[in-house]
C-alpha cells in the first residue's frame, strides 16, 4: 500500500487572512484522511505551521534554493523552510522551470538540498502542449526523471508529481487513459532505476486542474497516489471534497 497524499499549492496567493482556510480544512477532513499538505507562500509558512499543529495537515514550501546559505538575495534555503516547521517543499514546478529557467540539474540539486534539511521534496515533471501534440510526452517525462531525480531517492524521502503543463490552471484535464499511460510509464522507470521495492513505493501525484468533480475519476488510476492541486486548494470547501475522494479510493 502506497502512501496517499493530497497536496495543495497556493502559489502566489494569500496573505494572513487566508490562514482561516487551514482551520476550516482541518475541520472538514474525512475520517482516515490521507496525508494532507498545504504549500502556502513563504511568508505564511511559520504561521501556517502554528495554525495546523496537531490537526492532521502538514505544511510545505513551494521552492528552495539548492545551496544551504550565502549571497542569494531573495532566495530561501531548505534549512530556513524546515525552521518554520514545514516538512515538504515543492521543487521543479513547471512555473519555476519556465519563469526562473530552472533546469533538471538545478531541480536535482534542490531535491538534495531539501533532503539535507530534512524536508521531503515534491518533485514536479510534465510535458508542454507542443510535446504532447508531437507525441513526445514519454520522451520528455523520461528525460526529466533521469535528469531531476537524484540517485538516493527512497519511498520515504521523495514524492513525484506529474503535471502536464497544458493542464495547469486551464481546466483541461488529460483523459484517464492518458494519465494512466504516463503514471504507468513513470512507475516502470522508477522500478528500472531504483528496484522493485523503492520504485513501487514512491508516491506519484497527478496535478493539473484537479477539481472536486473530476478527482474521483483521476484517483481510479492504479499509479495515481494523490494529487497536487493549485486553484482548488485555496478554499477548504473545494479542497475537502478532493481529499475525501482520495480517502474513499
Ligand atoms: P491547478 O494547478 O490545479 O490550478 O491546475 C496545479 C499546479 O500547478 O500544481
Amino acid at each position: 500500500m502506497r502512501r496517499k497524499i493530497a497536496a495543495g499549492n497556493w502559489k502566489m496567493n494569500g496573505t494572513g487572512a487566508a490562514l482561516s482556510e487551514l482551520d476550516a480544512l482541518a475541520q472538514a477532513l474525512p475520517p482516515n484522511p490521507p496525508s494532507v499538505v498545504i504549500c502556502p507562500p513563504a511568508p505564511l509558512l511559520y504561521r501556517a505551521c502554528e495554525v495546523v499543529a496537531g490537526k492532521g495537515i502538514d505544511i510545505g514550501a513551494q521552492d528552495c534554493h539548492m545551496q544551504s546559505s550565502g549571497a542569494h538575495t531573495g532566495d530561501i534555503s531548505a534549512a530556513m523552510i524546515a525552521d518554520t516547521g514545514a516538512i515538504y517543499t515543492i521543487v521543479g514546478h513547471s512555473e519555476r522551470r519556465a519563469a526562473h529557467e530552472e533546469t533538471n540539474a538545478m531541480v536535482r540539486d534542490k531535491a538534495k538540498a531539501a533532503w539535507a534539511a530534512g524536508l521531503t521534496p515534491i518533485l514536479c515533471i510534465g510535458e508542454a502542449l507542443e510535446d504532447r501534440e508531437a507525441d513526445n510526452t514519454l520522451n520528455i517525462i523520461g528525460g526529466q526523471l533521469a535528469g531531476s531525480l537524484p540517485s538516493d531517492v527512497s519511498a520515504e524521502n521523495t514524492v513525484i508529481a506529474y503535471e502536464p503543463i497544458w493542464a495547469i490552471g486551464t481546466g483541461k484535464v488529460p483523459t484517464l487513459a492518458q494519465i494512466i499511460e504516463v503514471h504507468d510509464f513513470i512507475r516502470e522507470r522508477l522500478i528500472a532505476r531504483f528496484g522493485q521495492d523503492i520504485g513501487n513505493a514512491i508516491p506519484l501525484l497527478y496535478g493539473g486542474s484537479v477539481k472536486p468533480d473530476n478527482a474521483a475519476t483521476i484517483f481510479k488510476a492504479e499509479n495515481v497516489d494523490g494529487a497536487l492541486v493549485g486553484g482548488a486548494s485555496l478554499k477548504a470547501g473545494d479542497f475537502a471534497p478532493i481529499i475525501a475522494a482520495l480517502a474513499a479510493c
